[in-house]
């Protein structure tokens, strides 16, 4: 970490005065004050519900300019990886800090498709969930079993077993999900096929029959792909926050990756793809529209408009513009003209881009406003698009796994309270009360 000379005065209300902290400068974005002495010098806390002003750690992984709606992975912008480079190679990119040569491209993607099968007693578990489970259950499940199946690379300490780790998580996790979803179709798993690339392997997993010859279309393995590139990795968003303070205390990575897993699954964060369409479907046609827009902004009423807003991105989500264009490749491909849940997302689009609530709070689409519309094209039902999600994140919640451990600085993580409960109280008994 870069100390800078510059010292900044932080005035701090206490009664013991003024306290001197450091500015830390990274290489883009806002500057930090080092706080970690603030309780020892005054017996204070900060206080910052959601984190909205709090730098958890120091990461070279991905940048985001919210306001100016840009994305990059080790420097380079999400727009190019996803035009030029494969979901392997950034992959590669993330973990190692660089692009491969073609050597360590071709060594690494070896790697990842010599992991692909799972155990086959992990099939077990599937069958103890009722067929209606919904996929990410199975996952947030499975996921953490594997820590049954892989005891030889479960030392967090050991970096050859963590890249072990690494790698068998990055390339059990499409056979695991397309696992879930057979399993909830009542048909049978397919096997890796590592004849197949790596999005062209998990799609014939998913679609592939014992009956029937599957032919993945190359066009739909290439947007596939895209859109994994799109969700690989983002930050310290608030599944990434949890894999690090679950890993923090020394939990092996597969343990950790499933509390990834479990949080990514709420409707506010990875699981807004499968609200965004549900959402799309309950307007259903574009005049509907105006009503749920009330709806959206009325205070009284919880609901929100479903991919719509963003912590850090107070301008259009950069993935969002690549999501769209994606899904007109993928429609286009698919000979779908006119889906009615894209005319009606682009005229809500274009309605709440105009609309002043939305304008004010500066809510544009996010990277979930056109995902579902895309992937129910393919054939995926909502319940997989947040197991699509979390497939992808993997590569980015071990990429900031490993940046963790390695980190000398980080600790187990433990933030405080503001306590506002009772003072101290005696016990009464109950024939007292
Ligand atoms: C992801 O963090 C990441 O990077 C996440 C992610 C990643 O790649 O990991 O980018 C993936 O999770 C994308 C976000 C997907 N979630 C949704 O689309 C769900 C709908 N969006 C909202 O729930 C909300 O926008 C959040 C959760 C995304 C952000 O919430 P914040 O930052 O806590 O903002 P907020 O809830 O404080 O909202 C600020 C204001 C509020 O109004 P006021 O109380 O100030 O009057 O904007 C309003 C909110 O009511 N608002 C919305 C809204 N989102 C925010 N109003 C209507 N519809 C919305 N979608």
């Amino acid at each position: 970490m870069n100390k800078t000379e510059k010292v900044q005065v932080a005035k701090v209300d206490t009664t013991s005065g003024e306290y001197e902290f450091h500015v830390l400068d990274g290489t883009l974005g806002p500057s930090v004050i080092d706080i970690s002495s603030l309780y020892g010098d005054t017996g204070q806390f900060t206080y910052d519900p959601g984190f909205t002003s709090t730098a958890s750690c120091e990461s070279k992984i991905t940048y985001i300019d919210g306001e100016k709606g840009i994305l990059l992975y080790r420097g380079y912008p999400i727009d190019q990886l996803a035009e030029q480079s494969n979901f392997i190679e950034t992959a590669y990119l993330l973990l190692n800090g660089e692009l491969p040569s073609l050597n360590d491209y071709e060594e690494f993607e070896r790697a990842i498709t010599n992991h692909t099968m799972v155990h086959e007693q992990l099939r077990n578990f599937y069958y103890g969930f009722r067929s209606d489970a919904h996929p990410m259950a199975i996952m947030c499940g499975v996921v953490g079993a594997l820590s049954a199946f892989y005891h030889d690379s479960t030392d967090i300490n050991d970096p050859y077993q963590r890249m072990v780790a690494g790698r068998r998580l990055i390339a059990k996790m499409p056979t695991i999900a397309a696992m879930a979803f057979k399993f909830s179709l009542g048909q049978p798993f397919v096997y890796p096929d590592n004849e197949l690339d790596y999005t062209a392997n998990f799609l014939n997993m998913c679609f592939a029959l014992p009956a029937l010859k599957h032919k993945v279309s190359p066009t739909l393995a290439r947007a596939l792909d895209k859109i994994f590139i799109l969700h690989a990795d983002h930050e310290q968003n608030a599944s990434t926050s949890t894999v690090r303070l679950a890993s923090s205390s020394g939990a092996n990575p597969f343990a950790a990756i499933a509390a990834g897993i479990a949080c990514l699954w709420g409707p506010a964060h990875g699981g807004a793809n499968e609200a965004a369409l549900n959402m799309l479907m309950e307007i259903g046609t574009a005049d509907k529209i105006p009503e749920f827009i009330k709806r959206a902004k009325d205070k009284n009423d919880p609901f929100r408009l479903m991919g719509f807003g963003h912590r850090v991105y107070k301008n259009y989500d950069p993935r969002a513009k690549v999501m769209q264009q994606t899904c007109h490749e993928v429609l286009a491909e698919l000979g779908i003209k006119d889906d009615p849940l894209l005319e009606v997302a682009l005229e809500l689009e274009k309605i709440a881009l105009n609309d002043d609530y939305f304008v004010e709070k500066q809510l544009y689409p996010n990277i979930d406003f056109y995902s579902g519309i895309t992937l129910k094209a393919m054939g995926f039902p909502t319940t997989m698009f947040t197991a699509l999600f979390a497939l992808a994140r993997t590569v980015g919640w071990v990429a900031q796994w490993n940046e963790m451990i390695e980190d000398p600085s980080q600790r187990i993580g433990r933030p405080r309270q503001l306590y506002t409960g009772y003072a101290e109280r005696t016990y009464k008994k109950r024939s007292e009360r």
